[in-house]
């Protein structure tokens, strides 16, 4: 799974890809391949150039310089061949809200010439089979997140990209929201996602790029970041119920802990990896 990004059959392949507005290089030359059936990652401070590298490789804005391949084909002389291989779903996106769910899916369905019975097994898919019958603008900010989803998913796209997908959800439909994503990660479709939330990147991505200032500063599976920039410490339990941190790569830390397990003094020692957010500030510098 850690090099799910370098197997043979890249779905998204970068190559010093740039994109500039003016003097600002909102995407300053960066590189990666994504998987087939991968759930890839990009995470990165407010204006890293997140929102700009997804336009870019779903053919909404052309790169400046660089290239970008999705599904084989290159995002900027290729855009038409590209699109109806995949989907996206973006904030700025609109449902008719004077629709019900289950028309919002129909219209779709028949722009995409996808077989009715498809409408009726993406509402199941994504529990809204109850309320497809009512007008979107009855919905929940969940509900409306997850028929976007539906709705992308009505051509079943080869990579589906989703720009903050659980940004503005509470804890809850977040949770099921993500659920939702690991399910078609699971089940083989690509999926391409931006994110804030180091935790939800850490459960659900398989790798994950850390993009700062329009550059990748780094790109590995979670636990290889969190292992790699993580602290290397353990919380050592002893028997006078103090619990001292030892630091797993400290000769002296190592002495004392040999001391205290030869007097028979520990009870219980608990080693973290450590978090992708510790990651992001030793990365960056500071927290995401
Ligand atoms: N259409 C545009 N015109 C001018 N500048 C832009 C445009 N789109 C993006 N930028 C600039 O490019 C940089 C990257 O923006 P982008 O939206 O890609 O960041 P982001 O990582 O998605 O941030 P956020 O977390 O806030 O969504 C920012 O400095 C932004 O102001
Ligand atoms: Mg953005």
């Amino acid at each position: 799974m850690a090099n799910a990004g370098s197997g043979a059959n890249p779905m998204v392949e970068v190559e010093d890809l740039r994109k500039s507005y003016g003097p600002i290089r909102a995407v300053d030359g960066i590189g990666f391949a994504v998987a087939e059936g991968e759930v890839f990652g990009l995470l990165g401070h407010n204006g890293a150039g997140k929102t700009t590298t997804i336009r870019m490789l779903t053919g909404r804005t052309r790169p400046t310089g660089g290239t970008a391949r999705v599904v084989g084909f290159d995002v900027a002389a290729e855009r038409d061949r590209v699109k109806p291989l995949i989907n996206l779903v973006f904030e700025d996106q609109n449902l008719y809200e004077r629709f019900s769910g289950r028309d919002n899916l129909r219209l779709f369905a028949d722009l995409y010439r996808a077989p009715k019975e498809r409408v009726a097994a993406l509402l199941a898919e994504m529990d809204l089979t109850e309320a497809g019958g009512r007008k979107v603008k009855t919905y929940s900010t969940g509900m409306k997140q997850r028929l976007l989803i539906a709705r992308a998913l009505i051509n079943r796209p080869r990579v589906l990209f989703l720009d903050e997908p659980t940004r503005g959800l509470d804890p809850a439909s977040a949770r099921d929201l993500r659920r939702l994503v690991a399910r078609l990660g699971a089940a083989g479709t690509t999926v391409f996602l931006t994110t804030h939330d180091m935790e939800e990147a850490d459960e659900l991505c398989h790798r994950v790029a850390f993009l700062s200032r329009g550059k990748l500063v780094a790109l590995d599976a979670p636990r290889e970041l969190k292992l790699r920039y993580g602290k290397r410490e353990a919380a050592v339990l002893l028997d006078d119920r103090t619990e001292p941190t030892v630091r797993l790569d400290d000769p002296a830390d190592a002495a004392r802990l040999a001391a205290w397990m030869e007097a028979g003094r520990v009870l219980a020692i608990h080693s973290q990896e450590g978090t992708l957010e510790d990651v992001f500030i030793a990365l960056a510098g500071r927290p995401l």
